[in-house]
């Protein structure tokens, strides 16, 4: 069966004097969904969004046509749960958290789900993949970070690719419909190694908002995994 692959541009690189605008123009470029990245310079050393951020972009989060597009929170913060239930409070449609920022991980995803989103654990590059031995049959979606969090503009770390491959045999055995999102270093030139390891989601930030034409990157990924 063909894989069906998704885009996520990264708002971090956006210009956050016109994000409304930005969020529009990179949704009409070809996004498949919003990357969204909440940084709280204590879990990560860069201090970036919140909720009231999210609220004010949801309206934005539509195509042309009116078809909604899903935001796709990263939470980069410690601790986790009450920051997770004002993103879904504040229209998030999916929500990852780092295992190593919640003192209940099982907790943490049941309190995302109960809200009505679709909850994800996300990885750094150094961190081990054990916990998914517990509660894969729970999450929607498994985020392997490529570059240290924290920073847009980082250089892909090759290791990804082998814990990549890891989760996409994980994910297989478990049987059931979970996303591999990669988050950190894609560009033209690297997404077809990362599809080929596994990954079905990319993220990328200054590879789209760091050129002047959106769409030209965001069909060049396409080719890329076509
Ligand atoms: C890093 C963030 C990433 C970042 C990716 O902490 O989670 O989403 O924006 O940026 P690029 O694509 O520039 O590596
Ligand atoms: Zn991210």
């Amino acid at each position: 069966m063909a894989m069906t692959y998704r885009i996520a541009p990264s708002i971090l690189s956006a210009d956050f004097a016109r994000l409304g605008e930005e969020v529009k123009n990179v949704i009409a470029a070809g996004s498949d969904w919003i990357h969204f990245d909440v940084m709280d310079n204590h879990y990560v050393p860069n201090l970036t969004f919140g909720p009231m951020i999210c609220s004010a972009l949801k309206p934005h989060a539509k195509t042309a046509a009116g078809v909604a597009v899903p935001i796709d929170v990263h939470l980069m913060v410690q601790p986790v749960d009450a920051l997770a239930a004002a993103f879904a409070d504040a229209g998030a449609d999916l929500i990852s958290f780092h295992p190593d920022a919640s003192g209940h991980v099982h907790r943490s995803i049941q309190a995302i789900k109960a809200k009505g989103c679709k909850a994800g654990l996300v990885f750094n590059p150094a961190e081990p993949l054990d916990v998914l031995d517990w509660v894969i049959e729970d999450i929607d979606l498994v985020l392997i970070m490529s570059v240290n969090p924290g920073f847009g503009g980082q250089s892909f770390i090759d290791s990804a690719l082998r814990k990549i491959e890891d989760v996409r045999r994980r994910i297989t055995a478990s049987g059931k419909d979970i996303r591999l999102e990669v988050d950190g270093g894609i560009k033209v030139d690297n997404i077809r190694r990362v599809a080929d390891a596994g990954a079905d989601t990319f993220v990328a930030g200054s590879a789209i908002f760091g050129k002047p034409d959106y769409k030209a990157v965001v069909d060049a990924m396409r080719v890329a995994l076509s």
